[in-house]
């Protein structure tokens, strides 16, 4: 049977790999929504709408009537953590609504969600939080969303799921939370200035407990949520499988920078980055990398917050290999395969 898929935030670092994988896979039509055109080659039809505007959705959406599946990853960042709700509902009733309403066969709703439904942001909290877990004190968008797709399942002919991973890794540009561009242009300009790769979190954040999720395993996922049984109107944590400590992975990232590794010296990346705009374009003219803005290829107050859990972050991921999805991945392993992407793409010398 033809299966559509519509990737909702299909430029973000979610969505821009689960539309590499569906493409890769070749039996599903693909089509990206996010306001932005892609930058990058895809057998994917694009749709540039702006989910923030109803009428525009309606107008730009209504005609896809042959959708099977929705994957749900846009986000809108606000400062408050308060004001998330409105905006992040907003963008997946206006995507869905519309859609729903015009394609009679689709199947499923995917979401994307994330750790901090727990309160993994707010402070330490209960680990390994399982997903049986209630929600930190609201408000919580991920639960406005969740809490929106149950309502609306009742009577449709669709199911939805969805998923919770923690610090994804992979590639995007311009969105607000990249930590693995942000470590590579952190080690690509420390090492240009002859620094060692000190770690510039706080000193907890060194010994505390942590985990990520790739983009890749993390799209295969998201596909095996759409087509599972054992997935229907269900939520699953998912991380890469394993647990580290930052003390323990940054020795292999100062090897794969060829640096040498420094002490831990705190410092907000926000603020001593700020200043390194024409020092990372001269190593773009230096090494022929992409001529990306410095303003868009990394994040710095996301690597500060993620520095700056200096408390274990520990998801129960069992529930997703007990429903019948085992694949894990070492998160070492991990971070220098993107490094080395990165590096192939240009993006780090
Ligand atoms: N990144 C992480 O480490 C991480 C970890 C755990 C959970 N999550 C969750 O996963 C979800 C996706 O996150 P992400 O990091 O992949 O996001 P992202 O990289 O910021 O991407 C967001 C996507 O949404 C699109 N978008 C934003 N505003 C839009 C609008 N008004 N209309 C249409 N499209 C819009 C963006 O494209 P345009 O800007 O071109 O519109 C982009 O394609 C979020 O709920 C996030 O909280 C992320």
């Amino acid at each position: 049977m033809k299966k559509k898929a519509v990737v909702v935030g299909a430029m973000g670092v979610i969505g821009r790999k689960l539309v590499a994988h569906l493409s890769e896979l070749g039996d599903w039509e693909i089509v990206g929504l996010s306001r932005r055109a892609p930058d990058f080659e895809s057998r994917a039809t694009f749709i540039s709408v702006d989910l923030l505007d109803r009428a525009e959705a309606e107008a730009k959406l209504s005609g896809l009537d042959d959708v099977t599946h929705i994957f749900y990853a846009a986000f809108q960042a606000r400062p408050k953590w308060a004001d998330h709700g409105v905006p992040n509902l907003a963008m997946l009733v206006n995507s869905v609504e519309p859609i729903a309403a015009a394609s009679k066969g689709l199947q499923h709703i995917h979401l994307v969600q994330g750790n901090k439904i727990y309160g993994s942001h707010l402070g330490p909290f209960k680990t390994p939080a399982r997903e049986e877990d209630p929600p930190h004190m609201l408000p919580n968008f991920y639960w406005d969303q969740e809490q929106w797709l149950r309502a609306n399942q009742i009577g449709a002919g669709w199911t939805w799921s969805a998923l919770r991973p923690q610090t994804v890794c992979g590639f995007a540009l311009g969105n607000p939370m990249n930590i693995t561009t942000c470590i590579a242009v952190y080690a690509t300009i420390s090492k240009e200035l002859g620094l060692p790769l000190r770690f510039p979190g706080k000193p907890g954040a060194w010994e505390a407990v942590y985990q990520v999720c790739d983009s890749q395993h993390l799209a295969n996922a998201m596909v095996w949520c759409g087509e599972s049984e054992a997935a229907q109107n269900e939520v699953f944590n998912i991380t890469n499988g394993d647990f580290f400590r930052w003390k323990n992975v940054w020795s292999g990232f100062a090897k794969f920078f060829d640096m040498e590794v420094g002490d831990v010296q705190t410092i907000s990346l926000t603020e001593f980055m700020a200043d390194k705009e024409p020092l990372w374009n001269m190593i773009v003219e230096k090494y022929g990398l992409q001529p990306i803005p410095y303003k868009d290829v990394a994040a710095w107050p996301f690597a500060d917050y993620v520095f700056g859990t200096d408390w274990d972050v520990m998801t129960d991921t069992l529930k997703l290999r007990l429903h019948g999805f085992p694949d894990c991945l070492r998160s070492d392993e991990m971070f220098t395969r993107i490094f080395q992407e990165f590096r192939d793409m240009k993006v780090i010398p």
